[in-house]
């Protein structure tokens, strides 16, 4: 598998090749089984269809890598909290109050068949396509679970971390436990490696970071490991800015998840010599096409040649994504 290949430090070239939310509803096959299943939570606890649209993409465009289809906010839903997604405003949970109102307990019993979906994967992927599971890191997923909604910035979260750290401190060291169990099942149901989804890195101020970003991660990365040894994590500290280099150095992941404004070039000065990146073409230029597009995928992987690298976006395809726009992507890459 060139995915794990590039994750052991070997350079690979062409570059192994996927793109955050790969299937989803850029493809007309994506919303027609999305409709079979009646809503997007519907599809994700559905262990059949869920692994059908895993590999919907795989045949489509050939990625090295497929991505287990669920969502980040399966686990605060399976720790308890309702959650519902309605469409064209995303997630919406009831922010949560009491750290009471979780029960650790339960959740592998909610997210039972999302463990079914990586063993179904397991069972039907090609032998070269890597199964990547994964989860979001604590503290983007504690943003989702205290503001209840993804589109205001997190006001609540960012004063309680002020103002409760105490209460902040519990909900964070919850999601680590919970976090460590749920990949350890995706791992033991046949995943191949992870990746830590840690969107809204960017929100916290550099001792919060330290605090909710690296420090969990760092536990979380320590405890597969034991466990797992040799098992590869991905991170994505989207916006980590001049926090790059510390959560590099410091969160124990293989690899590190580019977002669109941070450069390959800044990337490399920021973090250790063998550090192996993954990404990070602007989703936009996915959208747009045409020579814009192949002029920047041309550059990206000319300064890629000498090291070992995943190729992928800077953040998710966008549902406006034309699917001719992907297979040139994929040819461009292909025929490097
Ligand atoms: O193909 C894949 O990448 C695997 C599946 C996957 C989804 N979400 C499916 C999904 C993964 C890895 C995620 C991660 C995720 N979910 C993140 C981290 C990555 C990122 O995008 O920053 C976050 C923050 C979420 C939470 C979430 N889920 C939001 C904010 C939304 C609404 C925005 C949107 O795009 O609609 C979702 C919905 C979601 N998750 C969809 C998909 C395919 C669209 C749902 C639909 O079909 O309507």
């Amino acid at each position: 598998m060139k995915l794990l290949q590039v994750l052991n430090g070997e350079p690979v070239w062409p570059p192994p090749v996927w793109l955050m939310r790969q299937a989803g509803r850029y493809l007309p096959e994506y919303r027609a089984t999305r409709a079979q299943a009646g809503d997007f939570i519907s599809l994700c606890l559905n262990p059949s269809l869920a692994a059908e649209v895993t590999l919907q993409p795989i045949r489509k465009f050939g990625f090295d890598a497929a991505i287990l289809f669920s969502d980040i906010l399966i686990l605060p839903m399976a720790l308890g909290q309702d959650l519902r997604f309605t469409e064209g405003e995303g997630p919406r949970l009831p922010p949560l109050q009491h750290i009471q109102q979780l029960n650790l307990a339960k959740a592998p019993g909610i997210y039972a068949p999302v463990l079914q979906t990586v063993a179904n994967l397991r069972a039907s992927l090609p032998p070269q396509t890597a199964l990547i599971g994964f989860a979001g890191s604590p503290a983007t997923v504690s943003c989702y679970m205290l503001d209840g909604e993804g589109g205001g910035g997190f006001p609540r979260t960012r004063q309680l971390a002020y103002e409760q750290p105490g209460f902040m401190d519990n909900v964070i060291e919850l999601l680590a436990e919970a976090t460590i169990t749920y990949l350890q099942g995706q791992l033991d149901a046949g995943a191949d490696c992870l990746m830590l989804f840690e969107s809204w890195a960017g929100i916290f101020p550099p001792a919060q970071f330290r605090k909710y970003v690296i420090a969990p991660t760092r536990r979380i990365t320590t405890a597969l490991r034991a466990k797992n040894p040799g098992v590869k994590i991905i991170g994505f500290p989207r916006l980590a800015g001049l926090m790059l280099g510390e959560y590099a150095r410091e969160a124990g992941v293989d690899a590190i998840g580019l977002d669109t404004v941070t450069g390959l070039a800044e990337a490399k000065a920021a973090c250790p010599p063998n550090t192996i990146f993954q990404g990070n073409l602007d989703p936009l230029l996915l959208k747009l096409g045409g020579k814009a597009m192949d002029e920047e995928v041309q550059s990206l992987l000319s300064s890629l040649k000498t090291r070992p690298h995943i190729f992928n976006l800077g953040h998710g395809i966008t549902p406006d994504v034309p699917e001719q726009n992907v297979a040139r992507l994929m040819e461009l890459i292909r025929g490097a």
